[in-house]
């Protein structure tokens, strides 16, 4: 069985259409050296930006100098609501000084360190797009309070703040977060009431692995021939529910760094 998460994203656009009707949103995206499928990504945000009625700017830059230039300028700009920065960045460029730079009342991925300092107090305003979107696929399919979440991958925008979100006193899971020095994941996703997978390795999460009538969310994006598919085997929907890929997680966080840019214009003050 597949959790409809399509519905989900059009409930929250209607929210971000009804906001953009009536102030004018402007997102920036950055990126650096992009590759074809970060390219393709931001063509994608440009579609679904016009039919929210938010204006959008893609950037593209050949180095980090006249990046960092335009990306302060933004910064400062009362025109510009929210700013994207494109990742991977390249290598050698340091992650965390870009996220430092990144005006945290703009910024729409909750990169910069004080946007999951905030986390930490439970402020989700700026709380990492796609770690905001499985909580919300979750908080819509079922009551968190004592489920055993095991999440797959830590990174810091996908396992490590959802770790931190489904810990939250209003939604109480237990989480276990698993890497690859982790023994035996099998024996832990076997345990588990819900399983998030963000490892970005095709069809990694296998049936057995699942317990019948768990919830799984599935994170992954991986070209396997041309095609997108998941980090979770489709065979596990037999067995559980699982968000579909693609049109699951990904268009549910696309949704939610839309409303962002449209509830920051809308207030028109400072977080
Ligand atoms: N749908 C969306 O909107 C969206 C957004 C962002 C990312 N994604 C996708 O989600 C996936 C993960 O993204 P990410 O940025 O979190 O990736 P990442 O930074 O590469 O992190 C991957 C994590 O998975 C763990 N991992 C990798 N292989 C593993 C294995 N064999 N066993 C156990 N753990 C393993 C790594 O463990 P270590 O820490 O030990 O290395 C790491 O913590 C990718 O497919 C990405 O494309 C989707």
């Amino acid at each position: 069985m597949y959790i409809d998460c399509k519905t989900i994203a059009k409930s929250i656009d209607e929210e971000t259409l009804n906001l953009s009707s009536r102030v004018k949103p402007k997102l920036v995206s950055f990126a650096i050296n992009p590759d074809e499928s970060t390219l393709a990504y931001l063509r994608n945000q440009q579609k679904k930006a016009k039919a929210l009625n938010i204006e959008h700017e893609i950037l593209v830059f050949e180095s980090v100098e006249t990046f960092q230039e335009k990306l302060l300028k933004a910064c400062n700009d009362d025109t510009v609501h929210g700013i994207f920065v494109a990742h991977p960045l390249p290598a050698g460029v340091d992650e965390l000084k870009i996220a430092c730079l990144i005006n945290p009342d703009k910024d729409v991925e909750g990169r910069n360190p004080v946007n999951l300092g905030r986390l930490m107090y439970g402020e989700e305003t700026f709380a990492p797009c796609t770690a905001a979107a499985v909580v919300e696929i979750l908080t819509r399919t079922t009551d968190l309070t004592g489920k055993n979440a095991v999440i797959l991958g830590r990174s810091n925008t996908v396992g490590l703040p959802l770790s931190v979100m489904l810990l939250r006193r209003d939604r109480s899971a237990t989480v276990t977060v698993c890497h690859t020095k982790t023994r035996d994941i099998g024996e832990m996703t076997a345990r588990a009431d819900i399983i998030v997978v963000a490892v970005g390795k095709a069809n990694f999460l296998k049936p057995h692995m699942v317990r019948e009538g768990a919830i799984v969310i599935d994170v992954g994006i991986n070209v396997v021939n041309d095609r997108i598919v998941g980090d979770v085997d489709p065979e596990v929907a037999n067995r559980a529910t699982l968000t579909p890929v693609p049109g699951g997680v990904g268009v549910v966080t696309t949704a939610i760094l839309m409303n962002r840019v449209a509830r920051i214009a809308s207030r028109g003050d400072r977080f």
